[in-house]
């Protein structure tokens, strides 16, 4: 498939998805939001691609935000339409079967923080810059960031910059948990590979059911949320990797997954 607004690549197991409008700071239109969830969709079935890595094109900008020129023209149906459509491909990439990783390059804004608080782990360049900037349009985030925001670094926090509106430095967004690492840019492509690939030589389904254990007990009562843990382990003690996987450590040699 081709895509107007989006660079698909892959490599050593690594599929790359890149926001390409970068004489809009590659700012999310509808299309572009339609092209990255094919995009998405299309590395899930993919067995060549182990891990996926979101980024923008340039050196300004992961995602400067939804398109304002589309929101300018909302009303509340249309509105909520839209961020329903949003909110499909954020879930999408927070429930992934493989590591999804933002390579945030610069302004992550309003959609753009969305997009990578979605994503499993954030690595953000030193000039990075994240914010909710919505109510400054007179709006409020609509593809999860009242929801993942406030999940990810606490209700006080997310409340101080989403009402605020305020723009974080790469340096506090380390602080408060919503960047996970900092890298100077020209180390970016680098660390995200390496990380990703340090999660890749592990069990495929591992990987997926560890996924599923985090996000699906994260908002459960401490007990369910065990019971659902117990039955996702379950499930990996039943795959051909987990045989491979703990006869490999008692051979003494490198286990060689299939996911399986
Ligand atoms: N939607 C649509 N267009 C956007 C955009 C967005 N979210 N963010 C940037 N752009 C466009 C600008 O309109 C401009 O287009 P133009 O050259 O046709 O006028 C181009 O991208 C470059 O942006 P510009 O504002 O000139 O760059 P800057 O370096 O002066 O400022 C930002 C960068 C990120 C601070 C500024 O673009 C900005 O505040 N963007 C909006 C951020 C936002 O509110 N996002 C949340 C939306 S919900």
């Amino acid at each position: 498939m081709t895509y107007e607004n989006l660079t698909i690549s892959k490599e050593n197991g690594l599929g790359w998805i890149v926001v390409n409008r970068p004489d809009k700071l590659n700012a999310l239109n509808i299309k572009t939001v339609e092209e990255m969830h094919s995009a998405f969709l299309a590395f899930k079935e993919d067995m060549e691609v182990k891990a996926v890595i979101l980024t923008g094109s340039g050196e300004k900008a992961f995602i400067a935000g939804a398109d304002i020129s589309e929101l300018a023209k909302l009303d509340h149906e249309a509105g909520r339409q839209y961020v329903l459509k949003g909110q499909e491909l954020t879930k999408l990439m927070e429930n992934y079967p493989k590591p999804v990783i933002a390579a945030v390059n610069g302004y992550a804004l309003g959609g753009g923080t969305e997009m990578a608080l979605a994503c499993h782990i954030r690595i953000g360049t030193e000039n990075a810059k994240m914010g909710q900037p919505e109510v400054k349009l007179g709006l409020i985030p609509g593809f999860g960031g009242t929801q993942r925001l406030s999940r990810l670094v606490g209700k006080g926090k997310a409340m101080e910059m989403i009402l605020t509106g305020k723009v974080i430095d790469a340096a506090e967004a380390l602080q408060i948990g919503l960047l996970n690492k900092v890298v100077p840019p020209e180390k970016l492509r680098l660390t995200c590979e390496a990380l990703a690939n340090e999660m890749i030589v592990n069990g495929p389904l591992a990987l997926e059911y560890a996924i599923g254990a985090i996000n699906k007990g994260f908002d459960k009562p401490m007990d369910e949320a065990l019971l659902l843990e117990a039955d996702f382990f379950g499930a990996s003690c039943n795959t051909e990797d987990s045989k491979e996987g703990t006869k490999a450590f008692l051979e003494k040699r490198k286990p060689n997954f299939q996911g399986k």
